[in-house]
């Protein structure tokens, strides 16, 4: 049996940055939006992602007013570490960017303070509500069918807003003929792990090793977060913690650094992969973040993207909701994928850059070696690495 509940402007499938971004920048404009969540509160706001957001991120926060805990517990980063068979660079971000920064702060904590925010200024969000189908998305009257408290249930929207990650089901409602698909998957995937140690570096240290990648991030000054390249056919419970340090310990090795070793409390493995579609609408459906496209970590992208977008999307539909203006809904997908494109090339170089492809000394190999070497002799060179890693400002 299926219940149909009353209508909002604009239903949002998925609690993570996009979503509960979206929900905040639409509140603000007085529309109104409903939020579905497949998981549990404590689910979401536990689960351990991403940990670098870029200045425009970190912005966008504050003007939401939603940076209280942020601006307290962030960390602030002026530079980042480049490493290469254990020479190291330092990249500075304020001389390279014009004082340009980026901010280390958990994804769970991003989610844990939207997720206040979004409940503080009466924005509903239905945890357990799992999105099973997005329906009529050509006609005025576009529906969201889930399952809440064992009951199927049906929302009409004005619009809806597939913010529901990768696994998400709005991607299916596209018909297969309105974008085309991209999709690469790198050989090699990132076993993650926090432990209970200060950090050995101030700033993250991203590694080029003959025996593979290895970066050093933190999370707060007494927790640091660590990331080493892996087959993908590995398994969490092949690496013991010895092992995990040992290998980090190589990997990240330069003379007169020690890496400190404290209790690992969480391991998890990620496949890395680029995937995009070319058009991420249709009708009155709209996908934004990680539904629409996936980054290989190495550059820190995802979540600015998943923020990057849903700011373009807010913007429409509140100039749709105030004047009727149809224009920036019908360019939504144009703008938003400009910035897209910039960081797969740029998370892309990263990933070639620093993980190790093919045997030690083979052409990849020099090829790698070549391009660090100019990063250490080119302002010109170091300076377009550093500005798309600290986040283009407009694009
Ligand atoms: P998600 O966070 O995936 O949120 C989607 C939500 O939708 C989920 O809560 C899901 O439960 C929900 N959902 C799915 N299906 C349904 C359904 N049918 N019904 C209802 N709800 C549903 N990015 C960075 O910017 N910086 C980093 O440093 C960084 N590091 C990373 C490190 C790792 C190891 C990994 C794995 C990722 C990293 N990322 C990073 C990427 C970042 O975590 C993602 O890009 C980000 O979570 C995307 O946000 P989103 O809101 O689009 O999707
Ligand atoms: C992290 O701290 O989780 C992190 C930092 C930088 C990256 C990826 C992940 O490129």
């Amino acid at each position: 049996m299926s219940q149909k509940s009353e209508r909002v402007q604009v239903g949002i499938i998925g609690a993570g940055p996009a979503g509960l971004t979206l929900a905040l920048l639409l509140k603000r404009a007085g529309i109104s939006c409903v939020v579905f969540e497949s998981r549990s509160r404590v689910y979401v706001e536990s689960r351990v992602r991403a940990g670098l957001l870029e200045q425009n991120t970190v912005d966008l926060f504050s003007e939401l007013e939603v940076d209280d805990r942020l601006r307290k517990e962030g960390l602030n980063h002026h530079g980042v570490i480049l490493s290469f068979d254990g020479e190291r660079i330092r990249l500075p971000f304020e001389e390279l960017t014009g004082g340009r920064c980026i901010t280390i702060y958990g994804q769970q904590e991003v989610v844990k303070d939207l997720i206040a925010a979004c409940l503080d200024r009466d924005i509903e969000i239905f945890f357990e509500a799992q999105v099973i189908s997005v329906r009529n998305i050509e006609s005025k009257n576009p529906e969201i069918h889930y399952h809440y408290q064992e009951v199927e249930q049906i929302l009409t929207c004005d619009f809806i807003a597939g913010c529901d990650g990768f696994h998400g089901v709005s991607k299916k409602a596209l018909p297969k003929d309105s974008y085309r698909e991209y999709s690469v998957e790198y050989p090699f995937s990132w076993l993650g792990i926090l432990a209970h140690v200060a950090p050995s570096s101030d700033e993250l240290i991203y590694a080029y090793h003959e025996r593979g990648f290895a970066l050093h991030s933190l999370r707060s000054p007494k927790v640091s977060r660590l990331y080493l390249q892996v087959d993908n056919h590995d398994v969490v419970d092949s690496w013991d913690d010895e092992k995990i340090w040992s290998e980090l310990s190589v990997r990240l090795a330069t003379a007169g650094w020690t890496l400190t070793r404290g209790p690992i409390f969480e391991k998890s493995i990620t496949p890395m992969r680029s995937y995009m579609i070319d058009h991420m609408q249709h009708g009155k459906l709209f996908l934004a973040g990680d539904a629409a496209h996936i980054v290989p970590p190495t550059g820190g992208k995802g979540l600015n993207l998943a923020v990057a977008d849903v700011r373009w999307l807010a913007d429409a539909l509140i100039s749709w909701f105030a004047n009727h203006r149809e224009d920036l809904l019908h360019s939504y997908s144009t703008n938003a994928l400009r910035r897209v494109w910039r960081a797969q090339d740029f998370s892309n170089f990263m990933t070639y850059l620093f993980h190790k492809q093919t045997a030690h000394g083979s052409f990849e190999y020099r090829l790698q070696k070549a391009k660090f070497d100019y990063i250490r002799t080119s302002k010109a060179y170091a300076t377009t690495i550093a500005e798309n890693y600290v986040g283009l400002k407009q694009i």
